[in-house]
């Protein structure tokens, strides 16, 4: 069994090359050895490589900076996952793909499900929703996996971000009405190793379908939330250099950025739970876990 990652060096892509070793052997390509960028050589790749599984988790993930860079953004996450889908189609092999909330406008007053209708606030929602498009247009066997607010112990995120300027600030303002589930990166890739397993199975046995799954955590907090759960955990470890004593809420109006963000960020992961026999921990727990690695 031949699985080749993609974007290897990012947060998800660095989990997946540990996670997914005991089911086969792992090729993990990150920017230097697959642009996806570069349409014909990531075509060439696939056909001197020919893995019976594709896990892309490499994407143009910089939110802002999309808003003007909107071409390099729909080249990475529109048009690549469609040639690897189709590579994939010719070679028989599954493809597994991650994709977001920011598909959705965030307007829903509930969990959004994946039968949702979708509305991109900004070019990185559009551009992972053309992703998706591409893919399912393929028709290789595939799963779509949608995942929220990403962190883990190495790499630039939001948990590492408050960590550092918690030892900077007295006070910090964050975003209260933004609402959704962190998730760390090394549960996005556990999850995939047990749906990858499964629908190998399911191929194999002629019962596979292809679709879309919600991947996060369970539960849910604003980014306010999630940073005071963050500096409260690191003070329970004993962290000696937290500045910060109060962490205000803020509205998304007080914090502009170049990207509109959805205001309601949680996907339901009632399919994803069933269809794979899973649990998904709640998001503390899993923030918890991955802050004893960074100390
Ligand atoms: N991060 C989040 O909060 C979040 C939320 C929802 C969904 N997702 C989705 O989850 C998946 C994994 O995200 P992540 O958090 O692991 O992102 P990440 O840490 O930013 O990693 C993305 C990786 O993609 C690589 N990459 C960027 N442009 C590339 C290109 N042209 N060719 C090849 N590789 C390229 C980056 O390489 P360099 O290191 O060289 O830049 C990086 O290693 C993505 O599909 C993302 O859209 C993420």
């Amino acid at each position: 069994m031949k699985i080749l990652v993609t974007g290897a060096k990012g947060q998800v892509g660095w989990e997946l090359t540990r996670t997914l070793l005991p089911l086969g052997d792992v090729i993990a390509v990150d920017r230097s050895q697959a642009d996806l960028s570069d349409l014909d050589g990531l075509r060439r790749l696939m056909q001197a490589q020919q893995p019976d599984v594709i896990v892309n988790a490499a994407a143009y993930t910089a939110v802002d900076k999309a808003e003007t860079e909107p071409d390099l953004a729909f080249l990475v996450n529109g048009e690549a996952p469609g040639v690897l889908a189709e590579e994939a189609k010719k070679n028989g092999a599954l493809l597994i793909h991650y994709s977001t909330d920011y598909v959705f406008d965030g307007s829903k007053d509930s969990v959004y499900t994946e039968q949702d209708s979708t509305n991109p606030l900004n070019v990185y929602g559009a551009s992972k929703l053309a992703g998706e498009q591409a893919i399912q247009a393929a028709e290789a066997d595939h799963l779509i996996l949608r995942t929220t607010w990403v962190y883990t112990a190495r790499g630039h995120n939001f948990l590492k971000s408050i960590l550092r300027l918690a030892a900077e600030r007295e006070e910090l303002k964050i975003v209260a009405d933004q609402i959704g589930a962190p998730t760390w990166a090394r549960l996005i890739a556990e999850t995939t190793a047990h749906v990858v397993r499964q629908s190998l199975l399911e191929r194999q046995q002629g019962q596979f379908n292809s679709g879309i799954y919600n991947l996060t955590s369970s539960g849910e907090t604003s980014w306010h939330g999630f940073a005071q759960a963050i500096v409260e955990y690191a003070r329970q470890q004993g962290n000696q250099n937290l500045k910060t004593r109060n962490i205000h809420p803020i509205p998304t109006t007080d914090y502009p950025l170049p990207a509109t963000r959805p205001a309601n960020s949680r996907l339901s992961v009632a399919k994803l739970e069933q269809h794979f026999g899973l649990q998904m921990p709640n998001w503390e727990t899993a923030m918890r876990l991955c802050m004893q690695e960074l100390v």
